[in-house]
């Protein structure tokens, strides 16, 4: 067989006026992602006294978050202004490749975060001596890791599958559950590994999230009301984002054997309104941040001054 050069995107919709709405829309939207993210990046590095672990975290997660946002988005953009979309094979191939990389490290970064959270609440006493700086890097750097891997064993599966011919995705770029279904060939079996590899991670970050929460929840139920409030309101920030980026991965990697037309739609929610959320709820809201960010700024000001 000839495997195709290229795959047909649909995009997020047909109507032209609503991808004219679209293109101002995510423009905004991608470029608010992009800066938002840095100026975190920026200020925690800037300031030495927001170099701990959860910040240094913090700020990793804007990383991943710019990249979560770049490698589909501007494509995205740039075809709303095409009639007819399309993506190579190659280009597709990383498409796939990226997002899992991507959204791996995104979910094993905020597994991480949620530890030190759970060891900063539950275990004070013993906090310096469980986190430190060292034992931080090498939580992102394992975060960086488990999404390679978790993306190689993802892709070595998909690649060589026969692509003959149909070559119509149904989404603004290529999502593994829709391209795996145009191969040439029984994809009963590429499907069950596809939700064992994809649905099972997502699926434990997301239980060991869940369950980290309750516990802290359990735990700050005997301290000072204080303590109530404020770790109340880390957490609301945590379970908002978890929720909006778990929510359609788990939707539609754990159902992989029917495409629902919502699919591409809730992909918007992982790959674009995730990574703004992270700098908003984050990082906006918190007030060592943001004083950090005013000293930047001062900074920054008598630098310009004569
Ligand atoms: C990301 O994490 C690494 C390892 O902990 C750290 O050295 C680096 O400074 C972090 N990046 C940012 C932008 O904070």
């Amino acid at each position: 067989y000839s495997r195709v050069a290229e795959f047909v995107l649909l995009g997020l919709s047909s109507s032209r006026e609503l991808q004219y709405f679209f293109l101002v829309f995510f423009n905004f939207l991608y470029i608010a992602i992009v800066l938002g993210n840095l100026l975190i990046i920026l200020t925690v590095i800037s300031e030495p006294t927001l170099h701990t672990p959860m910040y240094i975290m913090l700020s990793n997660l804007s990383i991943l978050d710019v990249f979560l946002a770049t490698y589909a988005t501007p494509k995205m953009i740039h075809d709303f202004l095409h009639e007819h979309k399309t993506i190579s094979f190659e280009g597709c191939m990383a498409q796939i490749f990226l997002l899992h990389v991507f959204a791996g490290g995104e979910m094993m970064l905020l597994v991480a975060m949620a530890y030190d959270r759970y060891v900063a609440i539950c275990k004070p006493l013993h906090y310096a001596t469980i986190m430190n700086l060292c034992k931080c890097t090498g939580l992102v750097v394992g975060s960086w890791v488990i999404g390679v891997m978790h993306s190689l064993s993802q892709l070595a599966f998909t690649v060589n599958l026969p692509f003959c011919g149909p070559n119509v995705v149904d989404s603004y770029y290529c999502d593994l559950t829709v391209v795996i279904k145009l191969a040439c060939t029984d994809t009963y079996v590429p499907e069950v590994l596809m939700l064992l590899d994809s649905g099972l991670m997502g699926l434990t970050s997301f239980l060991l999230l869940l369950i980290s929460y309750v516990v802290i929840l359990v735990t700050v139920q005997h301290q000072s009301s204080t303590g109530i409030a404020k770790a109340r309101s880390t957490l609301t920030a945590h379970i908002t984002v978890v929720t909006l980026f778990f929510g359609p991965c788990i939707f539609i990697y754990a159902w992989p054997f029917s495409n629902f037309p919502v699919d591409k739609v809730l992909s918007v929610f992982s790959t674009v309104f995730t990574p703004i959320l992270n700098p908003i709820i984050y990082t906006l809201r918190n007030k060592e941040v943001k004083s950090a960010m005013h000293k930047l700024k001062g900074r920054y000001l008598r630098s310009r001054l004569p």
